[in-house]
């Protein structure tokens, strides 16, 4: 975070920013912008009026056990985002579905070797959360020419015509029977975690492929190794872990049919995380209801 405080300070020299290892007086604190905050930090800060995540998650702000939940908290939703989202599951769909590493492997060899190029429209592609950024993939895959559903709580009316939507627990078989590639774009509720396990698998299609760029807990790591052993699945590209960064020897570095990413998928801009955080605290004053802010009885 200090990076960040540093780069706030140099764009934003009105604001004043201090890291919660030097806050000075407590009272002095209208607003806290967290990624995990140190735990009772914010429960000490009487003056303390909103609280803002840097991310579209906020499960990390659960990990204090003081966290003071009657403060209203908001999380971002920007569209650069989502393109950075929708670009990294479509390179991570595309590379797997032409197969390109064998290309690279080939080139590397001095070899012109060719292989059948599979039209995307051959190709499922299963998204589960068609939020914010779940939605923005599904677009942008379906606009490629994939074959796209989508999983959420709640209907979703206004979906593009090609993507086709599922919802709740009774519609997941049938989504995920039609899962070549399976994307997890959940946020991690009490409902989502450890979903990614050897009962979800055991219902897609053999050899499908796994996406998680949702978070590492939403995934069972034993199920998925013997998943990936027995040919359930055939590949899965992770860019969230339940430990990050991924511990050394963990038996997903080296093994060849997981690629791995650290948590890099998309990012927030600081200016984004600033703009929001501004307009957050004037919609409080004036009572306008924001999508932004957590539902903490929701979990996201
Ligand atoms: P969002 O707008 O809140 O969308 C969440 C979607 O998940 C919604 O469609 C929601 O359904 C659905 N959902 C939630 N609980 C569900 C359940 N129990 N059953 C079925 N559907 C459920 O969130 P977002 O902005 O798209 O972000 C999603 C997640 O992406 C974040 O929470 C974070 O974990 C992850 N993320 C990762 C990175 C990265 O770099 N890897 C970056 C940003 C975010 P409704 O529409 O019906 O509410
Ligand atoms: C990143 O993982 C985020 O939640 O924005």
């Amino acid at each position: 975070m200090s990076a960040m405080a540093e780069a706030w300070r140099a764009r934003h020299p009105g604001h004043d920013v201090r890291l919660a290892q030097a806050l000075g007086d407590p009272a002095e604190i209208d607003v806290a912008v967290c990624w995990f905050p140190p735990p009772g930090v914010l429960a000490s800060l009487p003056r303390l009026r909103l609280i803002q995540s840097v991310g579209a998650g906020i499960e990390h702000l659960l990990h204090d056990p003081l966290l003071p939940r009657h403060l209203p908290a908001f999380r971002i939703i920007d569209p650069q985002m989502a393109e950075g989202m929708a670009a990294y599951v479509s390179w991570a769909v595309i590379s797997a579905q032409r197969g390109m590493s064998r290309y690279t492997e080939a080139q590397r060899a001095g070899l012109w070797a060719t292989a059948e190029v599979e039209p995307p429209r051959q190709h499922r592609v299963g998204i589960l959360g068609l939020g914010a950024l779940g939605l923005n993939c599904a677009r942008t895959l379906s606009a490629l020419g994939y074959r796209v559903v989508g999983w959420s709580r709640s209907a979703k009316p206004d979906l593009p015509a090609a993507v086709e939507g599922f919802v709740g627990a009774a519609q997941l078989p049938a989504f995920l029977g039609r899962c070549d590639s399976l994307v997890c774009l959940l946020p991690l509720t009490a409902q989502t975690h450890g979903m990614l396990d050897a009962a979800l698998f055991a219902q897609l299609p053999v050899g499908a492929h796994l996406i998680n760029v949702g978070r590492g807990d939403h995934l069972v790591e034993a199920d998925l190794l013997a998943a990936l052993s027995s040919g359930q699945l055939g590949l899965a590209t992770l860019d969230t872990f339940s430990v990050e960064p991924l511990p050394a020897g963990h038996a997903f570095w080296g093994h060849p049919q997981v690629r791995i990413t650290p948590h890099v998928a998309t990012r927030t801009p600081l200016d984004v995380i600033a703009a929001q955080l501004l307009e957050n605290l004037q919609g409080l004053s004036h009572d306008t209801p924001s999508a932004r802010q957590v539902n903490w009885a929701r979990g996201y």
